[in-house]
């Protein structure tokens, strides 16, 4: 496999337990409606260059999160802020599952799901688009011969940043030290962002108290310490 083939290849878990009845439904009714790619009649996902603004109505603050997992912060988000649009991306069928039956429970209609690769996402949406994106506690891959698969590189951060508006956000949230080293190291080399020292989280709890995510809770659980990068694009 070529190195780039290596890149785009998904290592975490696609599935978990079954779904339940109900969640099968929602998916076979309902994920075409807030899908950014529809899926063509052989399964392929129709993939095709998007602004994401074109996916909801009047709404100009578009923010985008990488691997929401069971969609917990991308749900409240998206309560708490009717007037933005969400647009969040994961691979894990449970996960997406989960967020589903709360949009349908919720009525929400300003979150749009990529259930897929986000690389998929993000090199098809246009740049200069989006005014914040969230990664939180992407897949640490701890063992040395594993970092090769973190999602955070010098590749897909180039990718992402491009897709921030001026002064856009890019928050993230990671409970291995060595991958926030990591991070910072990529972030501090682009001469147009700026570290900016904020916990976003606790000034989101501040609002509504539990919009933690599930990995945030382990990370709490087994006290291990949560480093939180925000930065900002200056231009
Ligand atoms: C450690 S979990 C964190 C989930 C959630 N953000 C949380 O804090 O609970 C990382 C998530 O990223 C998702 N993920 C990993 N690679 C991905 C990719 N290429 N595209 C979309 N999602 C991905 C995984 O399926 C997993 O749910």
């Amino acid at each position: 496999m070529t190195e780039e083939g290596k890149q785009y290849k998904i290592f975490g878990r696609r599935k978990g337990k079954s779904l339940s009845n109900l969640q099968k439904e929602y998916f076979k009714n309902y994920i075409n409606d807030f899908s950014i790619f529809k899926t063509n009649d052989d399964g392929a996902l129709n993939l095709r260059k998007i602004n994401p603004k074109d996916l909801f109505d009047c709404i100009e603050d578009i923010r985008l999160e990488i691997g929401f997992g069971m969609g917990d912060f991308l749900f409240e988000k998206a309560l708490a802020h009717p007037n933005v649009g969400f647009v969040g991306c994961e691979v894990f069928e449970n996960g997406v599952a989960s967020l589903l039956a709360k949009i349908i429970k919720f009525r929400i209609n300003n979150i749009r799901i990529h259930f897929g690769n986000c690389l998929d996402l993000i090199h098809n949406f246009n740049c200069l688009t989006l005014n914040k994106i969230y990664i939180l506690f992407p897949d640490p891959w701890p063992k040395t011969k594993h970092k090769k698969r973190r999602f955070f590189n010098e590749n897909n951060s180039m990718y992402l940043c491009s897709l921030l508006k001026k002064n856009g956000t890019i928050s993230i949230a990671t409970d291995i030290e060595d991958y926030a080293n990591q991070i910072l190291g990529i972030m501090q080399s682009k001469d147009n962002f700026n570290y900016i020292d904020s916990n976003f989280f606790q000034t989101e709890k501040k609002i509504k108290k539990n919009l933690d995510t599930k990995y945030q809770q382990k990370a709490l659980k087994f006290g291990r310490k949560i480093n939180y990068l925000n930065f900002k694009k200056n231009d």
